[in-house]
């Protein structure tokens, strides 16, 4: 068993991390504090290939794997989290599920804008009755022949204001329930397409989230995503995917939020000594430590498993929720480490602890996670497991 990361996966690690720690640090209080969208970040990510990293460069994609995304995804979610879910979306939602179940022709329209950051995409599944309950879809498509109409509200939508191409989700034969649903590429410039408010949230602030109205929105047939019917699964399949960008996200805010920690409590005195050299502090940092070494390695074994072609619908659901939970549980400690300081803006913390809270509810909340995971060990699989 190899734990080493390749040449290539420590160069991609290197460069995410520079670009983190000079381009992300300096304005990621200020955009998280106005709710300001980094456009200029983005289109510098689009720049470096943060954008596509997974995509064959024949369609303008880094080519790369899966673990090298992860240990990208890491780097910059521990500076910057607003950045790195926008990443994610555009890489394992959107670029992923038009590379893997496309035509030549949409591949060839709209992934070569995605994966390069040309373009931005988003996905929209979530409705306001149709959370974790994914099947119970609203919003509708209507077959009129040539094109479909759709019809419908999406909510909570990553990128939502600001791309170019939705992923939707919609019901066309209520009758036939999940077999039913298909997932169409949608132009946010068509007639229909209505932007709605800009959501005011706890974290993430800086990413653009929205709600979104589709009115008699004509989508041509070219633009279903596989046969009629397998929207539901291309959207499990995609979240299955999903899940690993986002499992990463959280091990980045975990880690970073313990980096930040672990140099605090070695700097700021208490009682005649490093607050590291207490034990209340230094068995907080054991605690830490260990959780982001465990969650990494759920992460990593995820995209690993990916990148074998293996099975790792359990696998990426178990890493996003250890991760996830790991993040939040990180977060909160490094604020109690760093006392007071913890409690204001400039030390960043503050930020990680409210940002690390999505990671449990997003693509899939932890108790999703579970049934998944469950479901899985009850069906016979008790473990994921390479051995
Ligand atoms: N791959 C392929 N097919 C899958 C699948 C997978 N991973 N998981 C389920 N399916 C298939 C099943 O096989 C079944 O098909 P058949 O009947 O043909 O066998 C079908 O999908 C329905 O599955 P279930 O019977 O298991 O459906 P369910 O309603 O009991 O549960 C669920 C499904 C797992 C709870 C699902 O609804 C779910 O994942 N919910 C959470 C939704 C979610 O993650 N939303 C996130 C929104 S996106 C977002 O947050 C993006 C962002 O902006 C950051």
């Amino acid at each position: 068993m190899v734990f080493n990361l390749t040449e290539e996966q420590l160069a991609v690690q290197e460069a995410a991390r520079e670009f983190a720690q000079k381009e992300l640090l300096p304005g990621v209080i200020d955009r998280d504090r106005e709710m300001r969208y980094p456009r200029e970040e983005v289109r510098k990510m689009a720049e470096l290939g943060f954008l596509g990293m997974m995509v064959d460069p024949a369609y303008g994609g880094g080519g790369m794997d899966a673990i090298s995304y992860v240990v990208a995804m890491e780097e910059i979610s521990k500076v910057d989290a607003s950045c790195s879910v926008i990443m994610s979306v555009n890489n394992s939602l959107v670029c992923w599920g038009l590379e893997t179940f496309g035509t030549e022709d949409q591949k060839q329209h709209y992934l070569t804008k995605l994966a390069t950051g040309e373009w931005i995409g988003a996905f929209c599944l979530s409705e306001p009755e149709a959370g974790s309950d994914a099947t119970s879809q609203r919003t509708t498509a209507v077959d009129m022949g040539d094109h479909y109409l759709v019809n419908g509200t999406k909510n909570w939508i990553t990128n939502g204001g600001t791309s170019q191409v939705h992923l939707v989700i919609a019901q066309t034969d209520p009758e036939k329930g999940h077999r039913g649903i298909n997932a169409f590429i949608v132009e946010t410039s068509w007639e229909g397409v209505t932007i709605g408010a800009k959501e005011d949230k706890l974290g993430i602030r800086a990413s653009d989230t929205h709600t979104i109205m589709y009115t008699d929105v004509k989508v041509p047939k070219a633009n279903r995503i596989g046969e009629d019917g397998f929207g539901f699964k291309f959207a499990m399949k995609v979240l299955s995917g999903g899940r690993i960008g986002i499992a990463a996200q959280a091990l980045g805010i975990g880690a970073g939020a313990y980096e930040l920690a672990l140099a605090y409590a070695q700097e700021r005195e208490a009682f005649g000594k490093p607050i590291s050299q207490h034990q209340a502090i230094a068995f907080k940092l054991a605690d830490m430590a260990t959780e982001v070494e465990a969650a990494r390695l759920l992460v990593y074994r995820s995209a690993w498993l990916k990148d074998q072609g293996k099975d790792y619908d359990t696998a990426s659901s178990m890493a996003k929720v250890f991760a996830s939970e790991m993040a939040m549980r990180t977060a909160t400690e490094a604020v109690q480490v760093h006392g007071g300081y913890g409690y204001v803006k400039e030390y960043h913390v503050e930020r990680m602890m409210r940002d690390a809270k999505i990671t449990q509810i997003y693509e899939g909340t932890s108790e999703i996670q579970r049934l998944v995971i469950s479901r899985s060990i009850l069906s016979g699989n008790p473990y994921v497991g390479v051995l």
